[in-house]
């Protein structure tokens, strides 16, 4: 590759040529995790839109398979975002032999820029794919911007129900075969952020603490997010098949990161240990097609477990590293991290830091790549605020080099962590466990070599430092 290879993650998806935007069709089947994304074959900015294919059995091991679905350029056009769910009754009647029929749900988008939903059908597992010969099958109701379908099994009202992004809000359809759909009702008109239009919802129930079932909407903006361009913002109410009703009037973000957008959850892994996990696209549609990996564009989040806790009452969505992360990491150093201590970043690998901030007051980090170019990352307590500073982190155009912040969403307590992975050109930040995330890439001239300890107020801080 003559663009540098320290850019490409290791733990991450990335493709290996080409063009990636959203994830797709994530279906759990037979111990495999499949990942299907929006990926143009002819080139490494968006166009010509099909369905690229990876698969995974640990979630940090990825390998990337043929393209599943093709656009029709001359038929009903580019292959949108969309899910897959398993038919484990076979309700569609596409079973054939053994396996259950796996259906995707997408957005054909046609030439015109006409977006309708439309199936496609695999009958060995999530391997190869078939398109539904009468699609679509939802046509389009008169609404520009009509995509990304996501369905689930609404079991108590035994219907499959579809949430899809329509401009301002989203609509709700559900069906029995997945074949026939009826128009339930919409939601968000005067809900939620507004800065943009309405991308890649997914709706789904997750426990509170206290073993009562909420139901989670996600559905991710552009532009409009908190700090600039995409985001993903996050409901949590009511569902009882039909209506979503929410609990909360503010908005609330999954991320505050500028690079954590479109991600939606696994299906299949239902009675699983009822694991919710999420990837994102680790890009931003301000500066996505200008990134200068320029043979490759595009890489996903680390999975993650999406969880509901509590802080001061409130009832809030964290999103943490899948515990697979833990399992496969090996300690690297460890120490305490006082004020002009330096610590080596072995190059080469995916790391993963953790630190218990204790109570310091303030901690300013500072991640440090050949000559001068740098990363700051500020946790303050005092401020209850997390920021990240790419401002001399190397490639900095289209706005990737403003100052990231996110306040903190929850308090922090004496057990307090602060943990970043950190793998090619991702930075990936968790505050207890994800309870507040922060998501940036950045492209620096050569790897990060060393962190050095700026402020560390208070308490001496002690890290671990693990590769992946
Ligand atoms: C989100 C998105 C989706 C659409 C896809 C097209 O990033 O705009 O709404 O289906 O990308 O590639």
């Amino acid at each position: 590759e003559r663009v540098p290879s320290h850019w490409r993650p290791r733990r991450h998806f990335s493709p290996a040529r080409n063009w990636m935007n959203d994830p797709n069709g994530m279906v759990y089947l037979d111990g495999v995790f499949h990942l299907f994304f929006q990926y143009n074959p002819g080139g490494s900015v968006w166009g010509d839109i099909h369905w690229g294919h990876a698969v995974s059995r640990d979630l940090l091991h990825w390998q990337e398979k043929p393209v599943a679905l093709a656009s029709e350029p001359d038929g009903l056009g580019m292959i949108f975002s969309g899910g897959a769910v398993v038919d484990w009754e076979n309700t569609s009647g596409f079973q054939r032999g053994e396996n259950p029929p796996v259906v995707a749900t997408f957005t054909h988008h046609d030439g015109n820029g006409v977006q309708v939903q439309s199936l496609a059908i695999s009958t060995d597992g999530g391997w190869r794919w078939e398109k539904y010969a009468d699609n679509p099958v939802i046509p389009n109701p008169g609404i520009k911007d009509f995509r990304d379908p996501k369905v689930f099994w609404h079991a108590s009202s035994r219907r499959w129900v579809m949430v899809l992004a329509a401009g301002d809000r989203v609509h709700f359809y559900r069906s029995r075969d997945l074949k026939e759909w009826e128009f339930l009702g919409d939601f968000g008109e005067k809900a939620g952020d507004h800065g943009g239009v309405w991308e890649c919802p997914d709706l789904f129930p997750l426990k509170t603490p206290e073993g009562e079932e909420r139901w989670c909407l996600l559905v991710s903006i552009n532009p409009g997010g908190p700090n600039g361009g995409s985001a993903t913002q996050y409901f949590i109410g009511d569902f009882d098949g039909e209506r979503f009703v929410p609990e909360h009037q503010e908005v609330r973000w999954l991320d505050y990161g500028t690079d954590n957008y479109a991600g939606v959850t696994w299906d299949g892994l239902q009675g699983r240990g009822d694991r919710r996990i999420l990837v994102g696209w680790m890009s931003n549609w301000d500066y996505a097609n200008k990134v200068p990996t320029e043979i490759w564009r595009g890489a996903m989040t680390l999975p993650r477990e999406l969880y509901l806790y509590r802080d001061q009452e409130r009832l809030l969505l964290g999103n943490r590293p899948v515990t697979e992360v833990q399992v496969a990491r090996t300690l690297h150093s460890e120490g305490v991290l006082e004020r002009g201590k330096v610590v080596q970043l072995p190059g080469g690998n995916a790391l993963d830091l953790s630190i218990s901030v204790g109570s310091a007051p303030e901690l300013e980090l500072e991640f440090l790549a050949g000559d001068g170019e740098r990363l700051l990352l500020t946790l303050s307590r005092e401020r209850g605020v997390l920021l990240l500073d790419r401002r001399e982190s190397g490639w900095v155009e289209e706005g990737l080099g403003r100052e990231i912040r996110a306040p903190l969403v929850h308090s922090l307590n004496r057990d307090s962590e602060l943990r970043v992975v950190i793998d090619g050109s991702a930075m990936e930040i968790f505050v207890d466990g994800g309870k507040t995330a922060l998501t940036a890439v950045f492209f620096s001239s050569e790897p990060l070599s060393r962190l050095a300890v700026l402020r560390a107020a208070g308490l001496s801080p002690a890290y671990s430092l693990y590769t992946i």
